[in-house]
């Protein structure tokens, strides 16, 4: 199985970063510039998020010690979920350890081996491991593709359904088509389930995520999933609706239930988090100033690229061997950018995928491109 992997370029390593700092990576001794973190608004290494996590540390101690059902639930995990569902503008929220075990743990709250759910092709795998684990029957539409969806859902015969999809698409950094989404859970009674890993804190005036930026509200995306590793900088997931929902959640999350709860010391330094992404939209006006330029940049330089407006910025190779010979030739220019390939993504579509953040500067973007261009020729024209 190994050999095989090898063999056919899909053989992960991991890299072992032996310090960090805001963009800089320090890996194999040398220095390095990272394009491939989540870590959109530089929150990760915020001063007042790492005293607060300290302090949470202090207060409480580094693990919970329990279950949230035991004694590991803390005054700083209650304050963390009322203060997000008071700036999701929600009646409700409950924290979990992460965004995989939010999406499991609620997924199979809300739908049995009797029900039909219906998920975007390139859903995460969080979401379709959840599908498997709550037994119901799993159906995918073609990615974005709102025709084919109700069509399927048409055809259906099941009582309960539910759509999920992500609010961005982590691999494309494209943004779900919401108002028709949920015009079509509304039309056909299906409960709508909205991950929106990649789009809290970035989108929306104030960085609610997308469903601020389409306007709409908890009636009409009654389940919404936000992981906390992206531009929260920490570690959890949030799930926010209204009160009977999330207590259905509280009640029968098994991912909830069976397992230490997350650090009270993480949810001190999200409350920090928070309140910055609440005060501070310089950030996400930085990241998209800095968006808007690698676009310009990367088509005045005619690489191929997908037309994304958020942080992610994916570059389709093909094969899994050039996406890794290109990685491998931005590595030699100190640049650190992740190649993706299967199973994350369908086959023939390995990518470069590019993440920037608000603490790049257009030295820094202007270097990865040039060096994108220089890569780019170079593994192609030697693979021709
Ligand atoms: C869309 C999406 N959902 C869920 C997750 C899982 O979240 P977490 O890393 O908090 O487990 C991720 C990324 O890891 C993601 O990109």
């Amino acid at each position: 199985m190994l050999a095989e992997l090898k063999e056919k370029n899909l053989y992960r390593i991991r890299k072992e970063i032996s310090q960090r700092k805001n963009i800089n990576y320090c890996y194999n001794g040398k220095h390095y510039l990272s394009f491939c973190s989540n870590d959109y608004l530089g929150l990760s290494h915020d001063l007042r998020v790492i005293n607060a996590f300290k302090h949470g540390a202090e207060r409480y101690g580094v693990g919970s010690t329990a279950s949230a059902m035991i004694s590991g639930y803390t005054t700083a995990h209650r304050e963390l979920e009322e203060q997000f569902a008071d700036y999701l503008q929600r009646d409700k929220a409950i924290f979990f350890a992460s965004g995989y075990m939010a999406n499991l743990g609620v997924m199979k709250v809300f739908a049995d081996r009797h029900d039909l759910i219906y998920q975007d092709k390139l859903n995460h795998a969080s979401l379709l491991d959840a599908a498997k684990l709550s037994n119901a029957k799993l159906k995918r539409y073609k990615h974005l593709d709102m025709s084919h969806l109700t069509s399927l859902i048409e055809n259906s015969t099941a009582k309960n359904k539910l759509i999920a999809a992500e609010g961005v698409y982590s691999m494309a950094g494209d943004i779900s088509p919401l108002p028709e989404l949920v015009k079509i859970a509304k039309n056909s009674n299906a409960l709508l389930m909205i991950d929106d890993a990649h789009g809290i804190g970035i989108l929306g005036k104030n960085g609610c995520g997308t469903v601020e930026h389409f306007s709409l509200s908890q009636h009409d995306v009654p389940i919404l999933v936000c992981p906390l590793g992206k531009a929260l900088g920490g570690v959890g997931g949030i799930v926010a609706g209204n009160s009977d929902l999330i207590e259905q959640v509280l009640q029968l999350a098994r991912t909830y239930t069976y397992t230490t709860n997350a650090a009270p010391a993480m949810a001190c330094a999200l409350l920090a988090s928070l309140q910055i992404i609440k005060t501070e939209s310089w950030r996400r006006q930085k990241l998209m100033e800095n968006i808007n330029y690698f676009k310009q940049g990367i088509k005045q330089r005619e690489l191929p690229y997908l037309n994304s407006e958020t942080a992610i910025q994916s570059i389709i190779i093909g094969t899994e061997k050039d996406t890794c010979a290109l990685s491998d030739e931005l590595l030699k220019k100190e640049i650190l950018v992740y190649p993706v390939r299967p199973p994350t993504v369908p086959r023939n579509t390995s990518r470069l995928r590019i993440t920037l953040s608000c603490e790049h500067n257009v030295r820094q973007i202007d270097y990865l491109l040039d060096s994108l261009l220089e890569a780019y020729n170079n593994v192609l024209s030697n693979n021709r």
